[in-house]
């Protein structure tokens, strides 16, 4: 219980610390993009002091653009802007790369495609998402219904074991195979095989597409890490 607070308050030192880094785009009309997620969640909630300022939020989800709405933030849809200079969103893990796995709430699809429209994407994330390979969280792939017996049968060549989420559809319709038990020393390679195997919508590594930022909530306070060679 105690870790369970610890973590919560971690995550909400962090959200704190990322509406710095949006600071810049308040009162200039630029749209702010908003990810999904536990910790996406407690950042949405201090954007709520700042609604007046922001001119609108390109939401990940259904569930983050439900919960800025009810703070009268305004959520628009991707297509009505060109650019977003900022992205805030929390990851599942960070490796010292900055690539992560992502998708632990199910919407690895928007996020990838609010990211790479982002100029920046800044993660907000507690110490226990900082690892040294990733893997650990299971990795999510989300795939075309029809195709789930066939993607589970190639993503167990990969070594590990995917798992169905039962029950769960994502924002698009779609669902998600989870990959147990991988050790993913090279990310960008894995993302890039996956992606082109028929059936896959996204897999939930951001690779190719990494943070720039990385906002880590310790005991000790918020540490603000840039990714190395940036
Ligand atoms: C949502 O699909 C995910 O990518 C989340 O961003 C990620 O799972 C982190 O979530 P928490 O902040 O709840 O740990």
């Amino acid at each position: 219980m105690t870790d369970k607070l610890s973590q919560d308050e971690l995550k909400r030192a962090v959200a704190r610390a990322a509406v710095q880094h949006i600071t810049p785009c308040l009162g200039t009309g630029a749209a702010l993009g908003v990810g999904t997620g536990s910790t996406a969640d407690l950042f949405i909630d201090e954007l709520a002091a700042h609604r007046d300022a922001i001119a609108a939020a390109v939401a990940s989800s259904e569930r983050s653009a439900k919960r800025l709405r009810t703070h009268g933030i305004r959520v628009v849809d991707l297509n009505e802007v060109e650019s977003i200079p900022v992205y805030v969103d929390g990851a599942d893990e960070i490796d010292p790369t900055f690539a992560m796995i992502k998708g632990g709430g199910g919407a690895l699809t928007r996020e990838k495609i609010v990211a790479a429209v982002a100029t920046t994407f800044v993660c907000i994330a507690d110490a226990s998402k900082k690892v040294d390979v990733l893997g650990r969280f299971p990795l999510p792939v989300e795939v075309i219904p029809m195709a789930r017996n066939f993607l589970w049968r190639e993503l167990a060549k990969l070594g590990g074991e995917p798992r169905l989420r039962e029950g769960f559809r994502t924002d698009n319709g779609n669902e998600i195979l989870d990959v147990h038990g991988l050790q993913i020393s090279d990310p960008r390679t894995l993302e890039a095989y996956l992606n082109q195997i028929p059936g896959v919508v996204t897999v939930g590594l951001f690779a190719a597409r990494g943070a720039d930022v990385l906002l880590l909530g310790t005991p000790d306070g918020v540490q603000e890490l840039r990714r190395p060679g940036c």
